[in-house]
């Protein structure tokens, strides 16, 4: 009994002791959340890529988690790395408005939140953006297309990005700027949307108009939902909207889904298709001749904004910025990246000569 008695208190300072231990331990201490949307995008392992090489040498604690497409998933990445005790989130929001509940609890924490790529909306938790220049990608892309035009009434076949990410309006807006004089002026005919044919007298859309089409021709990002998309629409078309046609496909992923799809369709003569991303496999596609262009956004670059922009945080600097992007709650302070377009002619300068990827990362055609 007296023996009993004795080993309780020695046991509890034991298990005491490992608590603190374990607590004070620097093995968990994160000072850089990252948080990006999906491993299943090439587009989201480039970031990782790049965060991982640019993080290699850094004195600051990183970790990087993903969200796999769930906004309950990136809410629990965003409570473990607050637990963990970072300073800085830079978070690529899955769904833009449902990610603010995730980075309220990190504001009442009192971390800084980076939004990366995607505008985190609605919500006034959001410090700051680094982004790439999104409008003038839905016009360079846009404007591929218009450049390729063919003849007079040339069929146009649109597709968007997720509603859910506030990109793909402003892709969207970008395109619609380039392609609406052209369809007003005969040289496209919208094939394949009521809403978009609805609309094509306004110049300037606004947001719920683009809602309307954007909700009727979106992929919601995903190659599955882009390749029903576009068999649908090409088993609907009459024979006067195939022969040479034109796509606006807002991504790589859904590009290379959307072009399989038309490629196999016999009465489609020729088609244009944009992208964007530079994934390595589109890449290969425009090599091969099967996606006509993409985007390419050096993710080097906005992983390096990003890392700045956190340092200047961590040492309570103000970080340099370019411009605001009004979220739906607040202005936004924001540092913009250019974009490159890319296709068959320069992909080997763009691409490989830049040390983007390697010669040997693709088979020549
Ligand atoms: C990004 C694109 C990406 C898309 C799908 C957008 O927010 O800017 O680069 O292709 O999301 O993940």
């Amino acid at each position: 009994m007296k023996r009993t008695l004795k080993a309780i208190p020695l046991m509890l300072v034991v298990l005491m002791l490992t608590v603190v231990i374990s607590a004070c331990g620097n093995s968990s201490k994160v000072e850089v959340g990252i948080v990006l949307p999906t491993k299943d995008e090439q587009r989201w392992i480039q970031d990782e890529q790049r965060f991982t090489d640019a993080l290699k040498d850094a004195k600051h604690s990183s970790e990087i988690l993903f969200s796999q497409g769930s906004s309950a998933k990136e809410k629990e990445n965003v409570d473990a790395l607050i637990a963990k005790g970072i300073k800085v989130l830079i978070i690529c929001p899955q769904d833009g408005d449902a990610a603010a509940a995730a980075i309220e609890s990190a504001k009442k924490a009192g971390i800084k939140v980076i939004s990366y790529d995607r505008l985190i909306t609605n919500t006034d938790a959001v410090d700051y953006y680094v982004t790439f220049d999104s409008i003038a990608v839905g016009k360079a892309q846009a404007q591929y297309l218009v450049d390729h035009a063919k003849g007079n009434g040339q069929p146009l076949y649109l597709y968007a990005g997720a509603a859910t990410d506030n990109n793909a309006f402003l892709f969207f807006e970008g395109a619609w700027s380039v392609l609406q004089p052209k369809i007003a002026d005969g040289t496209f005919k919208i094939a394949n949307s009521s809403e978009a044919v609805a609309l094509q007298g306004t110049a300037k859309l606004a947001r719920e108009e683009q809602s309307k089409i954007i909700s009727q021709v979106t992929t919601s990002w995903e190659p599955s939902e882009a390749k029903n998309k576009a068999q649908t629409h090409l088993t609907a078309a009459s024979a006067d909207l195939k022969g040479d046609v034109a796509i606006l496909a807002p991504n790589d992923g859904t590009a290379r889904a959307i072009a399989d799809v038309f490629a196999s369709d016999k009465a489609v003569t020729s088609y244009v298709v944009t992208g964007q991303d530079a994934e390595k496999a589109s890449v290969q596609y425009i090599i091969d001749g099967k996606q006509s262009m993409t985007v390419f956004k050096d993710v080097r670059t906005l992983v390096k904004d990003s890392i700045t922009m956190a340092l200047a945080l961590l040492d309570d600097k103000t970080p340099e910025t370019t411009g605001i992007n009004n979220n739906g709650k607040k202005d936004v302070p924001a540092k913009q990246t250019d974009v490159i377009v890319v296709d068959k002619e320069n992909v080997q300068s763009a691409l490989i000569d830049s040390d983007y990827y390697k010669a040997d990362d693709f088979k020549s055609k």
